[in-house]
């Protein structure tokens, strides 16, 4: 079963759907089976990766019923990444999406579909309601994305507070992987010292070390539907995130060394 990570934001546009496509393309090129799953009903990473072009079929017909894993996986050219969308949402089906958060099929559906692979990245819609509660319940990590804003960063304790009280109540194994700030200009005197007062505001191990700085060629490689290090321009942009899935990896090592110090003593 792999490592179910939601990416989540309470306000929209933070670069939730980037991080999903560039921290997955990273992964899986450390050699892990990756799946991204679009679970957001605008589609972010459906447009994202021009899924549009192989299949209108998704998640939502998953849940619906009758059609297979093997139908809403889509393979990539790369045989570690995978992607499987939301599929084509009438309004009515909208409304199904929230039956399905409330009764506990959405959550088991994802859990179904991370069998298979070592980690299923979601992308998830922006705040903090029914449907990102019910992915919550079915992750084990989530990934707080947030901007070097005033005000987005006075909204993040609404996020916070909802991943607790998941934990509390339904998901005690729910862990906070780090909360990553994006977009970052690191010439901003402002975004600066906001950044700095942020960080030290709040236990530093919540946090990536990693910041996603802003850099255009994110948004050329989005035009071009690629993970920004398939531009030939985007180097610098895919060393950002390939960082980050180093950073994950150190992170999950940490602790698995931490709980298990008996099998570390035992090893040779
Ligand atoms: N580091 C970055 N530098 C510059 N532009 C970026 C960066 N990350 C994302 N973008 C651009 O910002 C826009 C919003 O990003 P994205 O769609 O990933 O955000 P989102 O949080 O998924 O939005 P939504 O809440 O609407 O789903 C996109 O056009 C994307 O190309
Ligand atoms: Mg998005």
């Amino acid at each position: 079963m792999g490592r179910v990570i939601t990416i989540a934001s309470q306000k929209g546009g933070v670069g939730k759907t980037t991080t999903v496509l560039n921290l997955g393309y990273s992964l899986s090129r450390f050699g892990n089976r990756v799946l991204l799953l679009d679970c957001d009903p605008q589609g972010g990473l459906t447009l994202a990766t021009n899924l549009k072009k192989r299949t209108d079929v998704g998640l939502i017909n998953q849940l619906i019923g009758g059609k297979g894993l093997a139908e809403i996986v889509m393979h990539t050219k790369d045989p570690n990444l995978a992607v499987a969308g939301i599929g084509r949402l009438d309004p009515e089906d909208v409304f199904m999406l929230d039956e399905f958060a409330k009764d506990g099929r959405l959550t088991a559906g994802v859990r179904e579909i991370a069998a298979g692979f070592d980690y299923l990245l979601i992308d998830a819609p922006a705040g903090v309601g029914g449907l990102v509660t019910s992915l919550l319940l079915a992750s084990d990590a989530v990934i707080p994305v947030v901007l070097c804003r005033a005000l987005a960063i006075k909204s993040l304790p609404l996020l916070l507070n909802l991943v607790r009280w998941v934990r509390d109540h339904h998901n005690p194994g729910l862990a906070i992987e780090g909360v990553l700030m994006t977009m970052f200009d690191q010439n901003n005197e402002t975004e600066r010292e906001l950044g700095s007062e942020f960080r030290a505001s709040l236990p530093p191990e919540l946090f990536f070390r990693n910041t996603i700085p802003y850099l255009a060629t994110f948004e050329k490689a989005s035009v071009r539907s690629l993970p920004v290090a398939m531009l030939a321009e985007g180097q610098q942009g895919g060393k950002c995130y390939m960082d980050l899935a180093l950073e994950l990896k150190e992170r999950e090592i940490a602790r698995q060394t931490g709980v298990s110090d008996e099998l570390v003593a035992g090893l040779f």
